[in-house]
């Protein structure tokens, strides 16, 4: 198999946790004999320090000639001024767009070994697994009318959440198709006692749900699906929302798994597919070499599987990731007093490279006898 990656480190600890994820990749390609070939590229702030823009043209014409795209994090306090338009995140939200994937899945679960992490008790998130399908493209976050008017001295600010059908039947497809390889529940979120678009949103949804009977589905509204999450995560299987309630649920959603730094994603339905942790860029840690990279590592195994249709390649590096954590290594983020394997990002990065091309070789020690 032969992929072609563009490498985008970004900001803060982005660099860090994303030269982990390619050192999997590598060692998956050597077990398995793969060519993947890795081009860097700069996006964020790093790219505004660079060249004025955050989303480079090198940048994104290289995107788009790619296999997939596996990126790191962005954002920077430097441009905590600036406005919109120009701040590190609309280099990703510009990419986001021209690739042109709309249904971003991530992936929760809790993790045995780190049962002890969550502030979460062992006895509500022993077991919960989570699909969280969010929608990328839309929303609050390319709505328009956008912007700040300012008159007789005062400004206001407005955004604009929109939605039509076609938007909302091509994600909710998404987390059908993805429900019926789970356990065949979908829970749409939506605001629907207040929000126009989410009326529209949840009528959408449900036509979508006869073309599969075999799902169960039901509707939470956002308040109440935030309380659910967290007092009874294992009720959920598929969660389907738009782009912004899906941002926010998703980051609480990561106290069931320990940490922000567990979390990765995939971007999937448009011409690219983009790979990126769910945390973001970190800059207090930066550099330091104690961010966790296993969500990066984790959207490597993601893209495997979504691009490269690896199934099994990409279960092994999740395979790799649980034995690590259950012999007991830990970053930080998801250690406790008690652990004594505290190690840095890209020694935690070897180990599970390592882990990985031993389930290789103990699977061709298998076949050959
Ligand atoms: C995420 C991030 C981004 C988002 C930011 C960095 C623009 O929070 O991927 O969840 O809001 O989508
Ligand atoms: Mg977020």
């Amino acid at each position: 198999m032969q992929l072609n990656l563009v490498v985008l480190p970004g900001d803060g600890v982005g660099p860090e946790v994303t030269a982990q994820a390619v050192r999997v990749l590598r060692e998956v390609a050597n077990v398995y004999g793969h060519s993947f070939y890795f081009k860097e590229h700069t996006i964020g702030g790093v790219a505004i320090r660079e060249t004025g823009s955050p989303l480079p043209a090198a940048t994104l014409e290289a995107c788009l000639r790619a296999d997939a795209v596996l990126l790191g994090a962005i954002g920077s306090p430097e441009f905590d001024q600036l406005s919109s338009p120009h701040r590190p995140e609309a280099g990703l939200l510009q990419l986001r767009r021209e690739l042109g994937g709309f249904a971003n899945l991530r992936p929760v679960s809790s993790y045995a070994a780190l049962a002890g992490t969550s502030p979460l008790r062992g006895e509500i998130v022993d077991g919960a697994n989570i699909l969280f399908v969010r929608e990328l493209l839309g929303g609050l976050y390319f709505g328009e009318p956008r912007g700040i008017t300012s008159n007789n001295g005062t400004s206001a600010a407005f955004n604009t959440m929109r939605y039509s059908v076609s938007e909302i039947e091509r994600v909710a497809r998404v987390a059908f198709e993805a429900a019926m390889k789970r356990r065949r529940r979908v829970t749409s979120v939506d605001k629907a006692n207040v929000l126009e678009t989410s009326q529209l949103w949840r009528q959408t949804v449900s036509r979508i749900a006869s073309e599969y009977p075999l799902i169960e589905l039901d509707h939470l509204y956002v308040d109440a699906a935030a309380m659910h999450i967290i007092t009874n995560p294992r009720r959920f299987d598929v969660i389907l929302t738009e782009n912004l309630f899906g941002d926010i649920l998703s980051d609480e959603a990561a106290v069931i798994a320990g940490s922000l730094g567990m979390l990765s994603s995939a971007t999937v339905g448009g011409a690219v597919d983009l790979y990126e942790p769910v945390h973001g860029s970190a800059p207090d840690i930066a550099g330091k070499g104690i961010a966790n990279p296993l969500g990066a590592i984790a959207s490597a195994a993601m893209l495997l599987r979504h691009t490269a249709h690896l199934d099994n390649q990409a279960a092994e590096i999740e395979s790799a990731i649980q034995e690590v954590l259950d012999a007991g290594y830990r970053t930080p983020d998801i250690a406790r007093e008690t652990d004594s394997k505290l190690v840095s990002t890209a020694e935690i990065g070897q180990l599970v490279a390592d882990a990985v091309a031993e389930i290789a070789d103990m699977r061709h020690a298998y076949h050959a006898v």
